[in-house]
């Protein structure tokens, strides 16, 4: 294959639009996708089919509709990427997209609207904040936070959300925000347990919490101060024992769904019984009436929307995606392993292999971002780009990953570049000695980029090369040009430890790089900012060490755009065929 070959095939890669199902309000299902080059809300009228576009040029996020409205709420970048964003409203079948509040952008991070009311958190440089909107566009603050909080349901009574409230690194509470009394509770099931995600159905809050060992559901009542198991109508749920969540929620007649997770895919539960889907991954879903929306993917097979009638059971595409063939073909074998890392712990991880590729053949260990995150059996265009460009993939889910349970999560807090950085290292080994690898290559985005430059800087004998994409190299000079919001995510990914800081950070061994290595950076990232890699690239230059730099200008952090995943992208395979061929 020509190098003109691979960058066509790559830009089809890009151009396969993702689908987030949100919710359906007026008939009408809304939905997130970039079928039109942007990030942008849809309606579909579940009546004829057809479909309309509501916003254009790309959004940031917006809230699950509401079926009192017409409105649906979203948040825009107005700042060029900087993630400083606005509110907006949208009528679900079209027309104009209007501000809704006229006041100075902020990130947020968190949302949620019950038809009349939009509850979200927000950060600036110094605060984090629980803000309260109505339709009218009267906002107020409500609570100033001095952790991370994330706020993630509303009604007529309560804002309820979660974060680590009691500054424990390792722990995550719920928060019950009254609208009658104007005040704040904190609720934990148990001293230093992690709760997550809670969704409100009158004074019932549904959330996942390790409370009692394992990840499990279960429902607090916020007035009777009671907790309790959910009893489901069938034992589907029970018997297949989900490690985790992937999403879940109440249906308007107060019943329970929810998306149970283990080792990478899921399965649909609605009442304990489980709606059949195709092997692979749910990755939204809603339910209206009798009827389920759900987006399922997998790693080599792009996003549907199906609906699955729940009384007859029958599955319909609604929305279908379609890979050209000559890609489809080489998205073949998905596998899911478990590797020892260097204290015995098992790793899991997906290995993807490029069908038609000599094996042993160039191989990427692509390193996911967050670091609490995963590579799921989910779509993923920079894996399925590189996969289609004709390299296999071994992806770890290294120690603080999410899917795995709160244990192996935590295990990073305290501790990042360190074990996880040795189960990439480990991930590595195993794509040698089981025979995938014959050139290897190390790449990711974000904190898969700073495992990138880290890896890079203190084993740069075991790389051929590596792609940092919005990498972080000094964790120090990171802190200082956080906002509210990052600057407690580091606290707790270091669990305050600042001592650590220099020792974590890739430009404490610059001076030993030597593997060739591409950076590609957004110029106005604010959660991985330009600066620190700027610096980073200077002694590369003087230690005259093989590198090329691509600045994105005018984009962030969060890519909305098939445009920019494209610019991210077609330097990173012009380098790896450069580097991983000869
Ligand atoms: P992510 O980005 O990998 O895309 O979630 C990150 C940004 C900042 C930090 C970590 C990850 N941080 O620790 O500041």
């Amino acid at each position: 294959m020509s190098i003109v070959d691979k960058i066509r095939i790559l830009e089809s890669v890009v151009k396969t639009p993702s689908y987030v199902v949100l919710g359906v309000t007026h008939g009408r299902l809304v939905y997130l996708s970039t079928v039109e080059g942007a990030a942008d809300l849809w309606s579909l009228d579940l009546s004829t089919g057809s479909k309309t576009r509501l916003t254009s040029g790309g959004i940031s996020g917006a809230a699950r509709p509401s079926e009192k409205t017409r409105l649906v709420v979203y948040t825009r970048d107005v700042s060029k990427g900087r993630e400083l964003h606005k509110l907006f409203t949208v009528d679900v079948s079209g027309g104009e997209e209007k501000i809704l509040i006229e006041a100075p952008p902020m990130r947020i991070f968190g949302i949620a609207f019950d038809g009349e009311r939009i509850a979200y958190t927000a950060a600036t440089e110094r605060e984090l904040a629980l803000y309260l909107a109505d339709l009218k566009g009267v906002c107020e603050k409500v609570y100033s936070f001095e952790s991370l909080a994330i706020a993630t349901d509303v009604n007529e009574k309560y804002v309820v959300g979660y974060g680590a409230l009691k500054k424990n690194p390792k722990s995550m509470e719920i928060f019950v925000y009254s609208l009658a009394e104007n005040s704040i509770k904190i609720y934990s099931p148990r001293e230093g347990s992690v709760n997550k995600a809670p969704r409100l159905y009158e004074t019932k809050v549904l959330f996942e919490t390790n409370a009692f060992g394992e990840n499990k559901l279960v429902v607090y009542d916020i007035e009777e101060k009671t907790l309790e198991k959910p009893e489901f109508a069938y034992r589907d749920y029970e018997k297949y024992h989900p490690v985790e969540h992937a999403s879940y929620d109440w249906t308007e007649d107060g019943r329970i769904w929810a998306v149970g997770k283990k080792n990478g895919r899921t399965k649909f539960f609605l009442d304990g019984k489980e709606i059949p889907l195709p092997e692979g991954f749910i990755s939204s879903a809603a339910i209206h009436r009798d009827k389920l929306y759900a987006t399922h993917s997998s790693l080599v097979k792009p996003p549907k929307v199906l609906e699955v009638d729940l009384t007859t059971g029958e599955t319909r595409v609604i929305i279908d995606n379609k890979l050209p063939r000559e890609i489809e073909e080489k998205l073949d074998e998905v596998k899911f392993i478990k590797y020892k890392s260097f204290d015995g712990l098992e790793i899991p991880a997906f290995v993807v292999k490029s069908k038609g590729a000599p094996v042993p053949g160039p191989t990427v260990v692509y390193v996911h971002g967050g670091p609490w995150s995963e590579v799921a059996d989910s779509w993923r265009t920079m894996i399925a780009s590189l996969v289609a460009c004709g390299y296999h993939i071994v992806a770890p889910n290294f120690r603080g990953s999410t899917g795995y349970g709160e244990y192996f999560r935590l295990l990073d807090i305290g501790d990042p570049g360190g074990g996880d950085l040795q189960d990439i290292i480990y991930a590595r080994k195993w794509a040698v000695e089981n025979g995938l690898a014959s050139k290897i290559a190390v790449m990711g985005y974000s904190y898969g980029g700073y495992m990138t430059f880290l890896a890079t800087t203190k084993y740069p004998e075991l790389w051929d090369c590596g792609v940092a994409g919005a990498g972080i190299t000094d964790w120090e000079e990171l802190y200082e040009l956080s906002d509210a919001l990052f600057k407690q995510f580091i606290n707790i990914l270091f669990a305050g430890r600042k001592d650590l800081w220099k020792e974590r950070s890739p430009v404490s061994y610059v001076d030993n790089a030597k593997t060739p290595i591409c950076v590609i950076h957004p110029q106005n990232d604010s959660r991985t900012p330009l600066r620190p890699v700027l610096k980073y690239l200077q002694r590369l230059l003087e230690n005259r060490v093989s590198f090329e730099a691509h600045v994105i200008p005018d984009i962030g952090h969060a890519i909305n755009r098939l445009e920019d995943m494209l610019k991210i992208l077609l330097p990173a395979i012009l380098f790896l065929e450069k580097h991983m061929r000869r």
